[in-house]
């Protein structure tokens, strides 16, 4: 086994190399070099991330993997070549930006492959593996690690192209669960090297959900979290494409919500304010979350809140609060 995945680490740094190598100075490579280009990509950060193209080829890359002596199954099973019954071994990926998934020690041990013009699917990444889980690893941790311990902050994206658009921006403690919700083993990867954590995933639907678990899971293994709020449905990428790197960094990192002023706005959604019930069952379910607050200050400010907004006194939601730490011990 050991052997199997030094054999398909070395594959991948090779096509990492030429993809690379591809993008730069082949004919082919000049779209995809100039599809990251107008997406804002620096070329710093195209070197930095090792970003390449794989050809829009039947069995280049097969062809490239077999003179250097590769097992052509193995390579296969590695989900960097596909076998047909009809044809044999061929390139799985084809006339597509490529984007190396770098390991702890910096090795690439897969490819996440974008289209260029609009094929489906979107995004071609290599299967799971026993080298490659996508739920135990982060992307970009390897280069992040310096800064998040000095800055002492990770900044949590929804995936690679984010990480990489906030690195131009100067934001350089980022890292991807690669398009997955949060897991636990990656929740505690974190937690030791980190206590505060901002969650910054895209401003649509599935994006606010996924903060919405992502941000219960950190707090419960123990990270101060805060979440970004972006809205318009905006991803990180579009937001700086859109409005640049200051307002980024001042208006969705440094003004994230602390994580019960995320709490909040995120459970009034399911609520009509204006009607008496609604109003009472939220703020029950705001209390639930006050609750939790460790720091005395910190508890008092939502009180605060919560008791101007709703016009509640301070004595019955203290009642309140003191109702709730009973139960939970
Ligand atoms: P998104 O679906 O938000 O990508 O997935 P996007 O922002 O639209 O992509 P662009 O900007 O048009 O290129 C977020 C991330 O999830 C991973 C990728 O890392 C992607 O960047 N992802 C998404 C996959 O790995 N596979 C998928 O099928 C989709
Ligand atoms: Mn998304
Ligand atoms: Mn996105
Ligand atoms: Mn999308
Ligand atoms: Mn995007």
């Amino acid at each position: 086994h050991n052997q199997d995945n030094q054999d398909v680490i070395s594959a991948n740094e090779w096509l990492t190399k030429l993809y690379h190598h591809l993008l730069r100075h082949s004919k082919d490579g000049k779209e995809a070099y100039q599809y990251l280009i107008n997406r804002g990509f620096t070329e710093e950060s195209i070197n930095t991330f090792q970003l390449g193209f794989a050809p829009n080829s039947k069995d280049f890359t097969a062809q490239f993997l077999e003179k250097k002596g590769f097992h052509l199954q193995q390579m296969v099973k590695a989900g960097l070549l596909s076998a047909k019954e009809d044809q044999g071994v061929t390139d799985r990926f084809r006339g597509r930006v490529m984007f190396p998934i770098r390991n702890h020690l910096g090795k690439t041990i897969a490819f996440g492959g974008r289209a260029l013009n609009g094929q489906e699917p979107k995004y071609l990444n290599s299967p799971e593996s026993d080298l490659f889980r996508k739920g135990t690893m982060l992307y970009n941790f390897d280069l992040a690690r310096p800064h998040i311990r000095r800055e002492q902050e990770v900044v949590l994206f929804e995936g690679y192209v984010d990480v990489i658009s906030a690195y131009n921006a100067g934001i350089q403690n980022g890292v991807a669960t690669l398009g997955t919700s949060i897991t636990e083993a990656q929740a505690k990867l974190l937690r030791r090297y980190v206590d505060q954590v901002t969650i910054c995933y895209d401003g649509d639907e599935a994006g606010i959900q996924a903060s919405f678990k992502a941000a219960k899971l950190l707090k419960q293994v123990g990270c101060m979290v805060k979440v970004s709020h972006l809205t318009n449905g905006l991803d990180p990428d579009e937001f700086i494409q859109t409005y640049g790197a200051e307002r980024f960094k001042n208006e969705i990192i440094k003004a994230s919500d602390t994580y019960t002023s995320f709490m909040m706005r995120y459970i009034k959604k399911d609520y009509n304010l204006k009607l008496e019930g609604d109003r009472i069952q939220y703020v029950e379910k705001v209390l639930d979350e006050i609750a939790l607050i460790e720091k005395p200050i910190e508890r008092e400010h939502y009180l605060k809140e919560l008791s101007n907004e709703f016009n509640l006194s301070m004595d019955t939601l203290t009642l309140e609060i003191e109702a709730r730490l009973q139960k939970l011990g």
